[in-house]
Parts: structure tokens; sequence; C-alpha cells
């Protein structure tokens, strides 16, 4: 079995000034998790890994620097932890008893300001109001967001991760798709891993990467089923977003509706990305 590993940056219209430290950015967590995956590391691993060096990366729209809410402009997690959690029966914890979990396991924390940067302080001040800034963003395929990663490891093992800052500005208490098992993300041995990125509630109302992966499981092929179940995203409720997915014999996809996506991918020391439609650059990396 070959393994695979793919990321993204998060879908959305990347201004031009971001661009280069966007792809260098999706393509270091590439090779840092497709390097787990080469020592023989599991897919769990390699995707963590990948997403926590996009999280680290302050071009992105994960950990530090993420969307502030709208009522304070500190980053107020609406905690939300969802993983197949060896110590308990449970898939998702949120709020209060994810924190509890956390510490419980001994996640370390930080404080809430050093999250946000100085850009995102001053952005969080031009959009101030919800409905009339993040609504007006997403029709223009303005103000996306989110981290992922998929792999499928040497043993035939699918994963997926994905982490948000949210959108900006967005209420209290919101949860977008991120965390939302079958919604920002699906894993499934029998019919491969999907990290999605894009406008939540959208998302959420189709359930896109469980969509994506019914449609593998009816014999579409990976780049089909991406396409097909964004499209349905756009004509249904209008709206735009992206995807990566990884099939189990290891086929791969990096599909988007918005302007731009970053992605990278790595198979066989082969490391590929692109940002607009239809790029799709090689660089062979060193055996
Ligand atoms: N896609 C992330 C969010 O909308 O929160």
């Amino acid at each position: 079995m070959s393994a695979v590993l793919v990321v993204h940056g998060g879908a959305w219209a990347i201004p031009d000034e971001l661009a280069k430290a966007s792809v260098d950015g999706v393509k270091t967590a590439a090779r840092e998790g497709f390097s787990v995956l080469k020592r023989g590391g599991s897919a769990v691993d390699a995707v963590e890994v990948a997403v926590r060096s996009l999280e680290d990366n302050t071009v992105f729209d994960a950990g530090t620097d993420g969307f502030a809410q709208c009522c304070e402009i500190y980053l107020m997690f609406q905690l939300c932890l969802t993983y197949f959690l060896p110590q308990t029966s449970h898939v998702m914890l949120t709020s209060q008893g994810a924190n509890l979990f956390a510490e419980s396991i001994g996640i370390s924390t930080v404080p809430t300001e050093t999250l946000v940067t100085e850009y995102e302080r001053r952005e969080w001040e031009k959009h101030k109001n919800y409905m009339t800034g993040v609504i007006e963003d997403f029709n223009t395929q303005w103000a996306h967001d989110t981290v992922g990663a998929v792999a499928l490891d040497s043993a035939g093992n699918v994963a997926c991760a994905t982490s948000t800052g949210g959108i900006r500005n967005k209420m209290v208490g919101r949860v977008g798709d991120s965390p939302v098992i079958g919604c920002g993300g699906y894993a499934d041995n029998l019919n491969g891993a999907v990290s999605c990125t894009g406008h939540g509630e959208s998302i959420l109302k189709v359930t896109l990467a469980r969509l994506i992966l019914s449609k593998i499981e009816q014999g579409k092929s990976v780049t089909e089923a991406s396409q097909m179940s964004l499209q349905h995203m756009g004509d249904r409720v209008k709206g735009a977003g992206g995807a990566i997915v990884v099939s189990p014999s290891g086929h791969w996809a990096a599909t988007f509706t918005t302007e731009r996506m970053a992605w990278a991918a790595v198979e066989q020391d082969v490391l590929w990305y692109g940002l607009d439609p239809h790029e799709r650059l090689k660089e062979q990396l060193p055996q």
C-alpha cells in the first residue's frame, strides 16, 4: 500500500500578497505529515503533525490568528474535541467538558490573547457587524478559512483532521462545520477520508464530507465525487468551499469552488501543489 498525504490551507479568495506564504505553508505541512507515513507511522499521527504545522503558521485561519468573535476581540474557543477517544466511549465533547477532558489528558493551554495577531485585530475592527460583513464576504467567495489534512498509511488506514478559527465576527456559541462529524471531516477505511473548508453553515446544511464519501461509495471517482458535492452545495444553499479526499486505494483529489485554495499532496516522494483552479505543480522530494 502506497502512503498518501494531502493538506489544504482553506478555500477563499486568497489575495496575491498571501499567495506565496500560503503555498509555502501547505508544502511544508505536507512534507512534515508525509515524513510520519514514510517512517511507517499511522495516518492519524500524520494528519495531526500536518495540521499542527498549519495551525502554527499565522497565514492560516486556525490555531494562532484564528478569527475573532463578535462580542470580544479575544478568541473564545467554543472548544470542540472530535476524536475517537480510546479513554471514553464518546466521540465528541464540547465546551466545559472538552476543556476538562483536555486538561485531564495533559493538553497544555496558553492565554487566549497570545492567539490574536495584530492583523486579525485590525480585520476584526473592520468587520464588526456579522450580518453586513461575513454574509457579503461569503457571497463574494471571500473570508474563508480552516486547515485540514487527510492521509492513507501503509497499513491501509485512512484519517482526517480539520482545524479552524471559525469565521470572523461570529456569534459567541456559534459552532461551524469543522468539528462536526460528516460535515467538516469524515474518515472510513471502506471509502476514504475527507477534510472540508468553506462556509460552515452551508457545509453543515449539506453534510459535505459524508456527501462526498457517499458518492465514492456509489462508484464515483474522488474528483467527480468532490466536484459534484461542491456543486450541489452551491446550487442548494449558495455555499462555496473546498475539500481534500483520499481513497483506500490511494487516489486523491483537492477541489474547490472559491477563487483559490492552497493545497499540497505527497505520494511516492512526489510533492504536488496548487493554488489557482486547475493548477497542479510538481516537485520531486529527496529519496
Ligand atoms: N469552515 C469553518 C467555519 O465555517 O467555521
